[in-house]
This record gives structure tokens, sequence and C-alpha cells, in this order.
């Protein structure tokens, strides 16, 4: 815990150090991990390939640095504090040391199971400790973790465990979720049916179901560890070998699996962790997002864990047992740092205030908001109400993408503007480009957010298919990597995320392509064709909107028709992917090319009845009247 950034100035010549001299930098700040060999080159890099290499030659193994190095003065240590589902249920802490111990006998479980370096294992499991302790022997093995959020269906789980070959799956019998408990187990038997590369299935005990467990296949947890050796030598990693996969929605096709490595991610998560949040020896942190998504990756795991950190787990959701939860929670642990996405502060700010203001939340000193653009209501509500107007709100802008935080205030030290993400990280180079690819130079213009150095977490390829990983991010603009979004600068220098350019939706902050979306309608028994776009939707952001064209549904009742068409998108996906409105239309406007004009159907999703601009190239104009008439 020595990374940290004390002052706006600090920042200000630090950023201009990372700029002039990033290697230099970013060097300085490897030394000061534990390597087991020294790297022979710190920055190797063109975006035309594109090649990263960071630390190449350097050798050390991740879990090494966020267990082992911390032993000596923190075995003892709280590194987790475990908060469940149900209010009235106890909770668990794990120890630095007792983390390491369960690391090592999982990774001898592992290692028993034939698991070796550079083997995908699939991790499919809810908020609970164990969860981590799956995470890290991965790491400690030198095997490639590959978590798939517990919200997607067999389905989505199956396609990944397919593109990644993974030869095990480490899973629960189910979760607990609100009052809701969601079967796990009988969701990866489905999955797993017909992936040929799967060996075994590891089974937590969560809730207590005991599920079938196939003979030769699938094996209890806790069997498996039994009377295993709580050390494991870790398995030497290169900087550049690969630490995970993490599968993420584009534009088109299938999710990618965005793929990351040893060296530069450590080094980015625990340095951008410790600045942002300016996290302090015996602060208590707590992130509220699911270990299945960048979030959790990089701040509930890695970075707290690399900088020496306690911070919270926490199994259940912000409204159960009521809007109090997340600010009883604070209270119970005295958080000191909160981070939390903008579509849970809209969903708790409308259940008002009572529920708030019964809890000290006095322990609180920086409060962050990742995932999504967060609107100035919602801002300043979570500034007066959670942060009582003396905690700096850190609007962290990022991607899975990414790694790590890319632009933020750092803890106090930053100046503020609602809505403002604000200034890039140290090492952090973003540009804004018009649609030509010339720099935009001037204040309050709108451009496509793009970076023009690499940092030590940039993805480095999408898994099996590199040339995926060049048109995707590299291709746009020649030598920069391409966001995906838009934004713009106001006079201080400061960002504004304005959102997606492309046809990514975000949904509550989780990402979906449009195309992955219709790809699901599509395969309902009634549905012809669908499009589906994004729309303003006061609590989530975004919601789902799919205009649908049908068949064979003369003697259906249109509810009955919608219910079946939502079914194959939480077959497909799951079921956070479910649209918001479902609109059964005669026809979708195209253009004489046979393209939807999604500007249109963006339009009427708003609420937009007229002004649609120029519709002179649709085949059939008067497929948007119908449209808009049916949807009144
Ligand atoms: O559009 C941006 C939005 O979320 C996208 C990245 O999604 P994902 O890879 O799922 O990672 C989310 C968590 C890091 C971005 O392209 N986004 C993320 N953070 C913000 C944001 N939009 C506005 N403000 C943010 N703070």
């Amino acid at each position: 815990m020595n990374l940290r950034i004390k002052s706006f100035e600090e920042y200000q010549s630090k950023y201009q150090e990372s700029i002039e001299n990033p290697e230099e930098f970013w060097g300085a700040i490897a030394e000061t991990f534990s390597w087991q060999k020294k790297w022979d080159k710190t920055l190797d890099w063109n975006f035309s390939e594109p090649k990263i290499n960071w630390f190449k030659g350097g050798k050390l193994n991740i879990t090494e640095n966020l267990l082992d190095r911390h032993l000596p003065e923190r075995a003892e240590q709280v590194a987790f504090y475990w908060e469940p589902n149900d209010i009235n249920a106890e909770g668990k802490t794990i120890t630095y040391q007792e983390l390491h111990d369960q690391v090592c006998q999982l990774s001898n479980g592992l290692k028993e199971l034939g698991v070796q370096k550079g083997d995908r294992v699939c991790i499919y499991m809810p908020m609970v400790l164990e969860s981590v302790v799956a995470i890290l022997a991965c790491a400690r093995v030198g095997a490639v973790h590959s978590i798939i959020f517990a919200g997607f269906s067999s389905n989505a789980l199956a396609d990944r465990i397919d593109d990644a070959k993974a030869k095990l799956v480490i899973t629960a019998d189910g979760l607990n979720r609100g009052t809701k408990q969601v079967d796990l187990k009988s969701m990866v038997d489905e999955g797993v049916k017909n992936c040929s590369s799967i060996e075994n299935v590891i089974v937590l005990n969560c809730i207590n179901s005991q599920p079938n467990m196939k003979e030769g296949r699938d094996i209890d947890y806790h069997t498996l560890i039994k009377g295993k050796s709580s050390t494991f030598a870790a398995e030497p990693m290169d900087a550049e070998d690969m630490l995970f996969i993490l599968y993420t929605s584009g534009s088109t096709g299938k999710p990618k699996g965005v793929v990351h490595t040893c060296g530069g991610y450590m080094v980015y998560t625990s340095y951008s962790f410790e600045n942002v949040f300016q996290y302090n020896e015996g602060d208590v942190f707590w992130c509220t997002a699911d270990i299945g998504w960048i979030t959790g990756h990089s701040y509930i795991v890695y970075g707290p864990l690399l900088s020496g950190a306690s911070s919270i787990i926490f199994e259940g959701v912000p409204t159960y047992p009521d809007a109090g939860r997340f600010w009883q929670v604070c209270e119970k642990y005295k958080v000191n740092q909160f981070y939390t996405a903008p579509t849970a502060i809209r969903t708790l700010m409308a259940h008002g205030l009572d529920v708030v203001n019964q809890y000290d939340l006095s322990s609180l000193k920086v409060i962050g908001s990742v995932g999504e653009p967060i609107n100035e209501e919602a801002w300043n509500w979570y500034y007066e109400n959670i942060g009582k107007n003396n905690c700096p709100i850190v609007d962290t802008w990022w991607q899975t993408e990414t790694g790590g935080i890319m632009l933020s205030g750092l803890g106090d030290l930053s100046p503020m503007n609602p809505t403002h993400a604000g200034y890039p990280l140290p090492g952090i180079q973003p540009v804004l480009l018009d649609a030509d690819g010339n720099e935009i130079t001037e204040n309050e213009k709108e451009g496509y957010l793009c970076m023009k150095f690499p940092w030590p977490s940039i993805l480095r390829t999408t898994y099996g298919d590199h040339d995926r990983c060049k048109n995707t991010y590299f291709s746009n603009y020649d030598g920069y990597y391409f966001t995906g979004d838009g934004a713009k600068r106001d006079k201080n220098g400061m960002y504004r995320i304005i959102g997606r350019v492309d046809d990514v939706i975000n949904v509550s902050g989780h990402r979906f392509g449009t195309a992955e979306i219709e790809d699901a309608l599509n395969t309902n028994e009634f549905a012809i064709e669908s499009a589906v776009v994004g729309y303003p939707h006061d609590i989530k952001g975004q919601g789902i909107y799919a205009y649908v064209v049908v068949e064979n549904a003369t003697n259906k009742e249109l509810s009955e028709i919608t219910a079946s068409l939502t079914e194959s998108v939480s077959q497909g996906i799951g079921r956070i992917a479910k649209p918001d409105k479902i609109q059964i239309v005669t026809g979708l406007p195209k253009t004489r090319s046979g393209k939807i004009m999604r500007r249109i159907l963006r339009k009427i999703a708003e609420g937009e009845q007229s002004n649609f601009g120029d519709t002179s190239t649709l085949l059939d104009p008067s497929v948007v009247d119908e449209i808009v008439k049916e949807s009144l």
C-alpha cells in the first residue's frame, strides 16, 4: 500500500511524468511488486497488429503478490467480510492467512484433477468467499479463469465454455438472491451437456439442495479439498501469460472473450484501486458489483487484495429485505469507500430518505459510481444523502477491455463536476476524434473517445480470434484504441461520457449487443425477424425495446406471444437481458439494400411520432407510420 498519490498537484506532476516517460513511470510502480524474475523489456507495442507487451520476460504469480507477499504483516488481517443475503444469518470473515491456505488447498485439488498451466476453467458461482478462492486457485496453478455471471442462462454458459474450450467448471448447487433461490447446478448440467471439452464439474454446497452428481464428472468442493496441503508452489507465469478471459458483448456476433494478462493487469488494478479510492491502511472497502463482471474482477478481487485491503463481499441485493440494505451494511462494517452503479442509486432513490436516515453513514470517505453515465439528479442525491455533502463522488469510467479505471477523480484530491468522469489516471492518454479521425481540440465538442497509448491493463486480444480484436478496437482509427463511447471535454479538461456510439446497450450497467438479443428472439417459433434498440429508462439507464415480426400467430393472444418471446431471451442469454418492451409489428423499416434503419426505431422507442429525418431511402416508408400507430 504505497502507490498512493496524495495531492492534486502530485497527480498533475505524476501525470506529466507518465506521459513523458511511460516506461520509467510504470517500471518503477512494477518494481514495488514481487517478481520471481525481473522483466526484460518494460513495453513493446504497436496498435496496428495489435501487439502489446508489458514487462515481458518478467516472471511472477499474481497470487504471491496478493497473498504470500502480505503474510508477514497481514496474516491475521481480514481480507473479506462476507455478508449473506439473509440479514439474520451470520456472516463470515476470512483473513489473508486463511485465504492463502484455502487457495493452496484448492490449487492442490485442481492439480489432482489434472488442471495445468494454460488450461481454461469456467467459474459460475454465487457471491461467496469460495468464489474468490476458486479464482485465485486458478491463478495459482496458472490456469486461465473465465468467470460467467450466474445470471446467464445455460445456453450462454455453453457458448462461453465452447469458445474457451474449458475443461473444468467450478459452480455451486445454487444461490440466494433476495427472496429467491436459483438452481445453478441444473443450469450447468444443461449447459455442459454438449460441451465436449468439459472433464469435471466442482460443486460447492451453498443452499443445501443436494443436487444430482454425475458419476465420474462431478466432485463436491469440500470432498476435493479435504486433507489437501495448505501450501502450493505458485506456478511461474510470464507477465504476458493469460490471467483470465472475460466475455463481453459487442455490436455484432456472439460475446467475445477479452483477454487480460498477468503482469500489466496486476500493476494497474492495484495502482488504480489505491489512487481512485484513496484507500488507507485499515479502511473497509465495499464494491457492490458481482464478481462475474469486470468491476468485480478488478475491484473486489484483484485490486483490493493486491493492495492488502479489507473489503466486503455481499451475497444479496440492494432491496432485500428492504431498500435500506446497502446502508445497513455500510453502518455494520463502518465502510469507508463505497462503490456502486447508478442504476442501484436510482432504484434506492425512489424509496425515499427514511430508509437511508436510519443508518449511520459517517464512516464513508469516498463514494463511487461505475458502469453507465450517472445523471445529475442521481449524482446530487448520492452526494447529499449518502455522502452527506462531505464525500467526493468518484465517477469512474472504464470497460471490460481496459481492465481498470481510466477516467475518474482520485478520492477527495480532484475537482468534481457532476456527470463528468473527470481526468485521466496517470498513464492514460485519451483523445476525442471526429468521424474522419482528426483530434478534436475544442471544448464541449462531442467526439469518439479513443486512447493513443497503451496502459498496462489494456486487453491483449480476444480469445481465439485476434482479428476480431483488431477489427473491433484498433481498425476504426489507425493507431488508436477505440472505446465505442462518445464523450466531450469541458473547459477544464474534464471528460463527460455521453454513451455508446455503437449497437451496444447498457442496461443497469450491464452490457448487451442488440444483435445477440435479436438472435435470441429469432430462435422463437413465432418470430420471423426482429430489431432491438435501447431507449432511455428512468431506473436502468437504458431499457431494451424489441420490435418483432411474427408468424403463425393469428389465433394466439398477444400476451402469450410476448411471454414466449421473453422466454426465448431468458433461455438464450439470461433473465438479465429480458426486453422491457416488445412490440409486435407487421414489418421493419428497411432500406432498399435491406438494412434495418435503427435510427428510426430508436426514435419511436423514445416516444417520437414524427420527425424521423430523411426516410427517402426506405423501401416502404408506410411501415414507419404503421409502427408508430401500433406503438401508441
Ligand atoms: O459505455 C461505457 C459504460 O460502460 C461501458 C463498459 O461496459 P463494461 O465493459 O460492461 O464495463 C462496465 C464497468 C467498468 C463503457 O463503454 N460506462 C462504464 N463506466 C461509465 C460508463 N459510462 C459513463 N460513465 C461511467 N462512469
